[in-house]
């Protein structure tokens, strides 16, 4: 096998197959709560999705993780859901509750307007360019979406769930609902991604934080086709993009939707066992992960022991370090500059 040439942004060429010495690394939702100046700039924002769609605000906060860290890349700060908002549904950000969506229903559906989707999302857009300019070269400026399910599982339950029960009972009763809710997610997320991509996004993830609770044929139908019809539809429009999945809680069906769904990366959760991904993903395939976020919480030396067993689990394949889900409010961000410090020594 041939590897392709080396971009000099050490992150997207260990996605594009190539791999690093030192594993680069990235922090699921390094920008947010668990930082004071992420707080300050949240506070005069307005809601959360004024913030999103303020392109000044948005680039200073997806800069600022990159202050105080050695990091690899900036990921763009937005939201998976600003999909349903730019479709027109309801979608609002509770303090201290999460995102409460006015539930699609088989009759509301069809209000969806995916025509003014993408003229919605232009501020997303201008602020890639924004980042873009202001992000050293060497760094990997990483664009993201909701993956279908996912996002249908909140447009149809109105708010997280541990279950995802609304969702999986609607697309068991109204089977051509969900096909034509699904269809059009794929649709608009691919446009959004050749979007992000065309805007200055050097890669993209694909975000299905909701894989888990699914039997075979749920996870076939809900996560494995629409996650390879988004990959084939990105590609058709950008041959050479570099996509990561991150199908969590796909468990032991991590190796088909490696190998099924056309990413050139899958993102682990903490709870995959090392030895089990290594063998059941194909040899060079390349991994990202998967530190459990409360490891970091919790600091010290369990913390870098851990920390050690992954990068060494993966030694042997192309390596991107980063937690097994996002970074959580009360992560102490001296913990946050010791891990990274120690993956890359
Ligand atoms: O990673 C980053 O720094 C970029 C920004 C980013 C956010 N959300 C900002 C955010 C990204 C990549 C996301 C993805 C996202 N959003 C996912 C997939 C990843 C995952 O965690 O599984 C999901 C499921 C959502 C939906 C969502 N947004 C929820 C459930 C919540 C509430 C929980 C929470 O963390 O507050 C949000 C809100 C949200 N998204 C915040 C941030 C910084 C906090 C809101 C605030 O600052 O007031």
């Amino acid at each position: 096998m041939t590897s392709p040439d080396p971009t000099g942004k050490p992150l997207l060429d260990t996605a594009r197959g190539i791999r690093q010495a030192r594993p680069p690394v990235w922090i699921m939702r390094q920008a947010g709560r668990y930082l004071p100046e992420y707080r300050q700039v949240r506070e005069k924002a307005g809601s959360f999705l004024d913030l999103c769609y303020a392109p000044e605000l948005a680039t200073e906060v997806t800069l600022q993780p990159l202050r105080r860290f050695d990091l690899d890349a900036a990921i763009l700060f937005s939201d998976i859901l600003v999909i349903p908002d730019a479709l027109g549904q309801s979608v609002r950000f509770e303090t201290g509750e999460g995102p409460v969506l006015e539930p699609i229903t088989t009759d509301t559906l069809g209000r969806l307007d995916p025509d003014m989707a993408m003229a919605n999302l232009a501020p997303v857009f201008e602020t890639l360019g924004r980042i873009k300019s202001a992000l050293a070269p060497e760094k990997t400026l990483i664009g993201f979406c909701g993956a279908p399910w996912t996002v249908a599982t909140y447009m149809i339950g109105g708010r997280g769930s541990s279950d995802q029960a609304a969702a999986r009972l609607f697309a068991l009763q109204y089977p051509d609902a969900f096909a034509r809710l699904m269809t059009l997610l794929v649709d608009v997320s691919a446009d959004y991604l050749i979007a992000q991509l065309s805007a200055g996004a050097d890669m993209v993830q694909i975000f299905e934080s909701w894989a888990l609770n699914l039997d075979e044929l749920a996870f076939e139908t809900y996560v494995l086709a629409p996650n390879k019809a988004l990959v084939e539809k990105v590609r058709a429009a950008v041959p050479d993009a570099v996509i990561t999945g991150f199908p969590r809680g796909a468990a032991g069906l991590i190796g088909r939707y490696a190998r099924e769904t056309g990413v050139n990366v899958i993102g682990l959760d903490y709870a995959t066992p090392l030895a089990f991904a290594d063998s059941v993903l194909p040899a060079q395939f390349a991994v990202q992960g998967n530190l459990d976020p409360l490891r970091l919480v919790a600091g010290g030396p369990q913390m870098e022991a851990r920390a050690q067993e992954i990068v060494e689990a993966f030694s042997n394949r192309p390596h991107i370090f980063n937690l097994g889900h996002g970074i959580v409010p009360q992560t102490p961000i001296e913990n946050v500059a010791r891990l990274i410090e120690i993956v890359k020594q």
